[in-house]
């Protein structure tokens, strides 16, 4: 908890004992406080608490403000409509708030006082595949909610569950022995995509006589098994790929600045040895039966569309092991050897049901006890243009890489025409912090379970509800505390009387906290986003009423730099929080 409440919860706390006193047998004392346009807040909750009370409501309200009284937080309280309270705070309480967050490093966010651990599953490409936008998503998201997570006080162990094992490696291993010249030095590396394209061509070409050359689909299956039992040649042909493919993600992720590292990626192959054991004890608690010679645990209420159960298949009929088979021991391990109390997985929306039966199969097989959460963070498609699913115009995947230089090339475009006189490595630094900042703002503000169309002019447009529109704001904010001249220094004079957009701002600085709470109560970074939107916007309206250096009295100029000073820093952090720099200038 911060030292000092929001203003929110001292108003809170006020209802909530009015209420308890006037009415001490009501079962809910909350006031259901929210901001409003006729007042600072207004407390709807009276309603409801009539209802049981049999009163009626304007009745109940007035004996709540019998217990209410003007204080230092509140100044005036108002009856309104058929039961509201309207709520006016004062000025004093605005100033105290702003001068305690700007000297708090956390700006007002409490920190768990038992922080649990957190492990989230996130990325995941899959090795000899190019990343696709849909990667870039969960991508995205799951560093904004590990860098909030972490903030909050939380252990988060970071998971990239890479697609790095199953019998399409079979397939690629034997073409690459039929055709040993695909390996050869790689010299088409360029500094954005190192060697993709050669695994590209790899997966394509393999993909191709596998499907056409029922004798290639033979050998590539005896590859497979090569593969499981640890062939020495086979093996090292996979982890070839697999480390080639390493390249490609990291320079990904590098140009993004997310924070996973290399020691994050714990594929799918980890768990291969763990694969045969989680079936015999599914097998013998019963929890999976055996089904046309397939081990399956079935489910009263998925049925598939012709009314039959469908099953989550753990082993098929030929012993191979699939997909849940390792999500489930991922679930062993991380529950019972990292002590996960929570499991977070950032994958597309469209494997809902695959998550909800491996969640139900851990949950009977006691691998999940029920004092651990287990979430899906499902989320939507990226569409193109044309509102379909983001292709390109040959219909195959866009590439990550080139996408994002298209967004930085557009932002460039933009920086240079606002700072025309920058020299070229200035403006390179900006145009990415702008470009792949637009990127993920422009994924991140969206509500997580939507789909979004990809449009690179809309993002980095200044003044839309883009990041560069924060970050714009972030630098304006900047560039007037950098003028301000020597001995007056941002400090809030209590005793002044607050303009209506200094009193807005200050209300708003004061939810910082609050809105922290909602992001990692929901995992839904976009109520970061609106809030620091409606900050930026905010601080907007303050600018252009209330003149900072040319004041009327140096108190007035002082407190008001510090209204930029707490905006700078509170924009700043969030913006942190969604892995989006904050330019200085721009
Ligand atoms: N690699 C998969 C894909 O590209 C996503 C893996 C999601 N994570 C998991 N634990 N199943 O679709």
């Amino acid at each position: 908890m911060p030292t000092v409440l929001s203003i929110a919860d001292a108003v809170q706390q006020r209802f909530a004992q009015a209420i308890s006193t006037a009415f001490p047998d009501a079962t809910d004392s909350d006031p259901q406080l929210r901001r409003s346009d006729r007042a600072d807040f207004q407390a709807n909750g009276i309603m409801s608490l009539a209802k049981p009370l049999r009163t009626n409501p304007r009745e109940v309200a007035t004996r709540v403000l019998e217990h209410l009284a003007a204080d230092g937080v509140i100044a005036n309280l108002e009856i309104s409509g058929p039961g509201f309270i309207n709520v006016t705070v004062t000025d004093a309480a605005i100033l105290e708030r702003i001068a305690a967050r700007a000297a708090d490093t956390r700006l007002g966010v409490g920190s768990a006082t038992e922080p649990g651990v957190t492990v989230i599953d996130y990325s995941q490409p899959n090795i000899a595949k190019e990343m696709h936008v849909g990667h870039l998503r969960s991508t995205i998201i799951g560093d904004a909610l590990v860098r909030t997570l972490e903030f909050t006080g939380e252990k988060v162990i970071r998971r990239n569950h890479l697609g790095d094992w199953g019998t399409q490696f079979g397939m690629l291993i034997q073409y690459l022995v039929e055709h040993p010249d695909e390996l050869g030095d790689d010299t088409e590396s360029t500094d954005s995509g190192p060697s993709m394209s050669r695994l590209n061509r790899l997966y394509k070409a393999s993909r191709a006589k596998f499907d056409g050359d029922g004798d290639f689909a033979d050998r590539s299956r005896r590859r497979v098994v090569d593969l499981q039992a640890g062939n020495p040649d086979t093996v090292a042909s996979w982890q070839g790929m697999v480390d080639e493919s390493k390249v490609y993600f990291e320079a990904v992720y590098a140009r993004l600045g997310v924070l996973l590292e290399d020691a994050d990626a714990i594929g799918e192959s980890y768990y291969n040895h763990m694969l045969a054991d989680v079936c015999a004890d599914l097998e013998a608690s019963g929890v999976a039966v055996r089904s046309d010679g397939a081990l399956c645990v079935f489910f009263d209420d998925i049925k598939g569309p012709d009314g039959e159960p469908t099953p989550l298949i753990v082993q098929k009929s030929d012993g191979g092991y699939g997909y849940a088979t390792t999500d489930l021991a991922a679930i062993r391990d991380r529950v019972g050897m990292l002590g996960a109390n929570q499991l977070l997985y950032v994958v597309d929306s469209r494997q809902a049901l695959h998550f909800q039966m491996v969640f139900e199969t851990a949950r009977r097989a006691g691998w999940l006890p029920d004092d651990v959460r287990a979430l899906h963070l499902g989320f939507g498609t990226v569409l193109g243009k044309n509102g379909k699913p983001f292709k390109t115009r040959s219909g195959e995947t866009v590439r990550l890489m080139d996408l994002l230089d298209e967004a930085v090339d557009r932002a460039r475009a933009v920086v240079s025409e606002k700072s025309p006189q920058l020299a070229s490595e200035e403006l390179e630094d900006r145009a990415k912090q702008v470009g792949i900042g637009a990127v993920k703002y422009a994924d991140l503000s969206t509500s997580r379970t939507r789909d979004y169309i990809f449009d690179t002019d809309r993002m980095v447009s200044l003044n839309g509800d883009t990041g560069t529109y924060l970050q714009y704001a972030y630098a304006r904010v900047q560039s007037i505390l950098r003028k301000a001249p020597e001995g007056v220094a941002p400090t809030a004079h209590e005793d002044l009387a607050l303009e209506p957009a200094e009193r807005a701002l200050g209300l708003l600085l004061d939810e910082f906290g609050a809105t922290i709470n909602q992001v990692t109560g929901t995992f839904e970074p976009h109520r970061l986003c609106a809030y620091l939107h409606n900050l930026a916007s905010a601080y907007t309206t303050f600018y252009e009423h209330c003149p900072v250096l040319k004041a009327p009295t140096q108190e007035v100029t002082e407190t008001r730099l510090l209204l930029c000073q707490l905006t700078g820093q509170t924009l700043r952090q969030g913006m942190d929080l969604l892995g989006i720099g904050t330019p200085e200038r721009l």
